[in-house]
């Protein structure tokens, strides 16, 4: 079976290293401290911190994905759906159901499973004054067992617009009482993450403790994945290990990604050098094809010509007469047209001045097509 793991949270035996971060953590969990956990995406955030709960074994995981929300609305029912997810007892749901009668709760048990399940009239609509409810239904979940609560993709409560500051505004007055339970907020668009937590403005404004998720160093990582390697009597060598990393830019849910296809190229006892890894990668163009065909479609030529340029020159001098010469371009103003329309696409990301691809894999199909 393929040992390597991409797009999930890995926990356990498929959990490497990160010992001083996950300390770190339970620490932070232990002293009931609210924090929140910054990196790039695909770098382990949501690993990292589900690890750490298991690990600390002080308080229930609460987890809350708050990923593409738009409403209200869709925050609280993000919400009540956790609660359901970790309290299966009926005793509970009554007091959900006194709770939100309004939102006329109705509890069935699942025929298969034989376990309750609640469901809310989807016709009504939570406004702002249900997220205090919710909240302090969170508390009083915490009252029965200690809980660590984590929102995680918090970035995503930006897409409430208008209604975000007030729904940040609620979040952090009930917070801040409930002095006994951790809240770990996760995210990685990064400067939306800054503009929860570093703005003036903000309710959320230097409210948790941050900490940095960073890429797995080489030598830790490395050892690992070639133990997964040997499990399927497969042997890779350092060089083509190191271009696995330099093509995944070191981020390891990509790492594993094209580990994953290298495994699928090869079979038992072979040694896997440089040679294979242009396999792999066509095994990932072949599966990715289509939505990479997708973006391109949305593009112009203008876009499409800063974005070559970008896949073959990289992206830390996009304004120089190098990369504007040979992207065909004659004045920034329409380089910079062309990166804020790729960024939007979540094509490209800024990051420390440079702009880079979310997805390696696109990048190197750009520039195999040429
Ligand atoms: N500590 C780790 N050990 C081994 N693999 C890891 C580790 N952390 C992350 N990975 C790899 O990265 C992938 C993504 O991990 P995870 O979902 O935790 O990252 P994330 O930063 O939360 O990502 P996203 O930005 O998509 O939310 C995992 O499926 C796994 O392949
Ligand atoms: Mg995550």
């Amino acid at each position: 079976m393929n040992p390597f793991k991409y797009g999930t949270i890995v926990s356990g035996k498929d959990f490497c290293g990160r010992k001083t971060l996950l300390k770190q953590i339970i620490g932070y969990i232990e002293s009931s401290q609210h924090i929140v956990v910054l990196g790039e995406r695909r770098v382990g955030k949501s690993s990292a911190v589900y690890e750490a709960v298991l690990k600390c074994k002080i308080g229930r995981l609460f987890y809350v994905d708050l990923l593409g929300i738009k409403s209200i609305d869709s925050l609280c029912r993000r919400i009540l759906r956790a609660i359901v997810v970790l309290e299966q007892k009926t005793g509970w749901f009554d007091k959900i159901v006194k709770t939100l009668s309004y939102l006329k709760p109705t509890i069935s048990v699942d025929p298969i499973t034989s376990m309750p399940t609640i469901s809310f009239d989807a016709s009504v609509e939570m406004k702002a004054n249900s997220i205090p409810e919710v909240l302090t239904l969170i508390e009083s979940l915490g009252k029965k067992r200690p809980l660590v609560v984590v929102f995680d993709e918090f970035q995503d409560i930006l897409n409430l617009q208008e209604d975000a500051h007030e729904a940040l505004a609620l979040l952090r007055s009930k917070i801040q009482f409930q002095s006994d339970i951790p809240y770990i907020f996760v995210g990685s668009i990064r400067h939306k993450m800054d503009e929860i937590f570093t703005h003036h403005d903000s309710p959320f404004f230097k409210s948790a403790i941050p900490l940095t998720v960073d890429p797995l160093p080489y030598e830790e990582f490395s050892r690992f994945l070639k133990k997964k390697f040997a499990t399927g009597q497969r042997k890779i060598d350092d060089e083509a290990l190191e271009k696995v990393f330099k093509i995944a830019n070191n981020i390891p849910g990509d790492i594993q990604q094209l580990c994953e296809v290298l495994w699928e190229v090869t079979s038992e006892k072979e040694m896997i050098s440089l040679d294979k890894l242009k396999n792999a990668l066509e095994l990932i163009f072949a599966r990715e094809q289509k939505s990479y065909e997708n973006y391109v479609s949305l593009l112009t030529n203008i876009q499409l010509r800063c974005l070559m340029a970008i896949a073959k020159e990289g992206g830390k001098s996009v304004f120089s007469v190098s990369f504007m010469k040979s992207a065909g371009f004659n004045n920034p103003s329409s380089v910079q047209r062309a990166i804020t329309r790729l960024t939007k696409l979540n094509i490209l990301f800024e990051s420390g001045g440079e702009y880079r691809f979310i997805n390696p894999f696109f990048r190197a199909w750009l520039s195999y097509k040429g």
